[in-house]
């Protein structure tokens, strides 16, 4: 058995955020989603780990690539986009695998409609990051992987 640890992070991004640049870009900035990849990879480079991308507009999708890390990666980054603030599903499979999780929202969600105010995600996270545009993920990553060293994100529920 192998028994270095995985220094791999999944970085998922969920439904419309492949528009990111052209869509609403006084809510979400210019950046593209090839953008966030980019920063998400090199910032992870910088510390000596990696990342796989994965972006869907679809639910299931999403919660196919969040079972798949349970064998490879150590963490999980996402922006759930709007399963945010719906989706039972895409909560119970982050909670399934039992993986640390870092949530990220580009824009000030508690700033917006009241819609967005609740997150299904939050509770299980270990950190949340909104409003801090692409350098959000930057955080989101550099503090993943430093609770993740220090040998903590174990799930408390
Ligand atoms: C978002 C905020 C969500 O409310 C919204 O549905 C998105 C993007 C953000 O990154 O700010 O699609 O997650």
């Amino acid at each position: 058995m192998d028994a270095s640890p995985t220094r791999r992070l999944l970085i998922a991004n969920g439904p419309n955020l492949n528009l990111l640049g052209s869509r609403e870009p006084d809510v979400y900035g210019h950046h593209t989603l090839a953008d966030v990849e980019q920063l998400a990879a090199e910032t992870a480079a910088g510390l000596g780990w990696d990342v796989r991308c994965v972006q869907s507009n679809h639910e299931g999708v999403l919660i196919d690539a969040i079972h798949a890390a349970r064998s490879d990666c150590a963490g999980i980054v996402i922006n759930p986009a709007g399963l945010t603030h719906t989706s039972v599903a895409l909560r119970d499979a982050l909670s399934g695998v039992g993986l640390p999780v870092a949530e990220v929202h580009l824009s000030n969600v508690h700033r917006r409609e009241r819609f967005r105010h609740h997150s299904y995600v939050s509770p299980i996270a270990e950190l949340v990051i909104t409003g801090a545009g692409i350098n959000g993920y930057r955080y989101a990553i550099q503090q993943l992987i430093g609770v993740v060293s220090a040998g903590g994100g174990q799930r408390r529920h």
